[in-house]
């Protein structure tokens, strides 16, 4: 930094969401000063908007699922209907019991925590109203916010998964523009919640970044639920009328709705926060790093949301702490991308780490083999009455390089197949480890006893 600029702190983080908390924690717990600046409430779109508030809806709605469907399992047991105030509680007890053990793990670190819209002045200063914090590093960790479609106005009836969270009464009729990640979590949670849910999206199959596999059990489980899933449909216009949203496809169909729920993606937060002046490359808003979170310029780092890649909370607390560390001179490895564990939780729940298949055969042509084991074999997924599979991408006579799941809590499964995949394991590594009896962890163990040639419980 340059000579004049007399530093604050080691370490300023602008934005307190998952990267930035993250980093700004580990840097003061390996002795350096930090300040963190937040604009909002520390812990950002995860704690807030995101992961944590929508998974409460998800429960919430798995609870009316099983009070709806009790008779089938033997039990008496009456669903009148959800009391979205009584969810809202509920969702707001469970976040501001987290924001509070955040609040204290930063005032306990001895975090500097500033309140207020942070600016980038220069690389190695953050300006904060008329204070003016420097650092020896200055980490951008300012996350993303939910885009809309050009000409696409929201408000009322039109809404994000930021208004969708605070609903107080449930919608008659719901369209879910987009079936990615946001859309089909919310279209599963309105459907439980009693809601007629339409998902329209532009690309052939719904959660188009997982395998085709996974795609085609979702929409067959969708459709099973009720829920009416238009693939190849492009949005082309919608006006917020009287007494409903009415949406007009590209081909001409129209569909009346009560509320519109657009989940077409998240754009970057970095619009006139001075990064392009300080130096820092940035492409479609998108702050360019190295795979060291480096944005060029000497002491500028970048993680989470704003850094192009998954816009996953644990990835942005992988790179927080990793850059943390870069700072204080550890030299951890960098964050593998391709091992990040992906879990989206809707009913049956989609989960995968690693290549798909198709991504499999362009790294390494004819030498893949794929096996799916089906959960029909499964007895606690029997017992819990859900379908889906495990399927395993390997390598011909090499490691498993992709593993993906569909089924009822089959994201709890994510983390053995990440260890899996990031540990380069072959089928045979796995088998000797004798997997608990009745799990759906079990389906992971015999998928890779079946991929070893001795299968058990599979009919394939
Ligand atoms: P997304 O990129 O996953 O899905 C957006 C979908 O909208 C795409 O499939 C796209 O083809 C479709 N779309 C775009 N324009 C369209 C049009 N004109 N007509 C019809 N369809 C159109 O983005 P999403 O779902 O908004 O999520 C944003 C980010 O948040 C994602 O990166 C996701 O990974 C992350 N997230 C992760 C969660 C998890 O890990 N469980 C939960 C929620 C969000």
């Amino acid at each position: 930094m340059p000579a004049t600029a007399e530093a604050t702190h080691d370490v300023v983080v602008l934005g307190g969401g998952s990267g930035g908390y993250a980093c700004a924690l580990r840097a003061a717990e390996l002795g350096l000063s930090v300040a963190l600046v937040e604009k909002d409430l520390l812990g950002g779109t995860c704690l807030h908007r995101g992961c944590i508030p929508t998974k409460a809806l998800l429960h919430a709605a798995e609870v009316a699922d099983a009070a709806r469907e009790a008779g089938r399992f033997g039990v008496r047991a009456t669903f009148e209907g959800v009391d979205l105030p009584a969810v809202t509680a509920y969702r707001e007890g469970v976040v501001a019991r987290l924001h509070k053990g955040l609040q204290g793990l930063v005032s306990g670190r001895k975090v500097e925590y500033v309140e207020g819209t942070g600016r980038l002045d220069g690389p190695h200063t953050v300006v904060v109203g008329d204070r003016r914090l420097v650092g020896r590093h200055v980490v951008l960790a300012t996350g993303s916010y939910a885009r809309t479609l050009p000409g696409l106005e929201l408000g009322g009836r039109v809404v994000t998964s930021d208004q969708a969270l605070g609903l107080d009464e449930v919608p008659g009729r719901v369209v879910v523009l987009g079936g990615g990640v946001i859309g089909v979590e919310f279209a599963s949670v309105m459907r439980s919640f009693g809601s007629e849910v339409t998902v329209v999206e532009a690309l052939p199959r719904l959660v188009a970044a997982e395998d085709p596999a996974s795609s085609k059990a979702l929409e067959r489980a969708f459709r099973k639920r009720g829920i009416t899933v238009r693939t190849g449909a492009r949005f082309a216009s919608a006006t917020d009328g009287a007494d409903a949203v009415a949406v007009r496809l590209e081909d001409g169909t129209e569909l009346e709705a009560d509320l519109l729920l657009v989940a077409v993606g998240r754009g970057p937060v970095t619009d006139g926060l001075g990064y392009e002046e300080a130096g820092a490359t940035v492409e479609r808003g998108f702050v360019v790093t190295d795979e060291r979170c480096r944005t060029g310029v000497e002491g500028l780092w970048a993680v989470g949301d704003i850094v192009p890649g998954l816009q996953l909370a644990h990835r942005g607390f992988a790179q927080g702490i990793f850059v943390a560390e870069s700072i204080a001179g550890l030299e951890p490895a960098p964050v593998v991308e391709s091992t990040i564990p992906r879990v989206t939780y809707c009913d049956p729940e989609v989960a995968s780490v690693g290549l798909t298949e198709e991504q499999a055969r362009e790294v390494h042509g004819d030498a893949v083999e794929a096996y799916e084991y089906n959960l029909g074999g499964n007895g606690k997924s029997q017992i819990l009455g859900t379908q889906g599979f495990v399927k395993l991408v390997r390598v011909t006579d090499g490691p498993v390089v992709g593993v993906h799941m569909v089924g009822s809590r089959m994201g709890e499964q994510v983390g053995e197949a990440q260890l899996i995949v990031g540990w380069e394991a072959h089928p045979e590594d796995v088998t000797p480890f004798v997997h608990a009896h009745p799990t759906q962890n079990e389906a992971l163990g015999e998928a890779h006893l079946a991929l070893a040639g001795k299968p058990l419980h599979a009919h394939n």
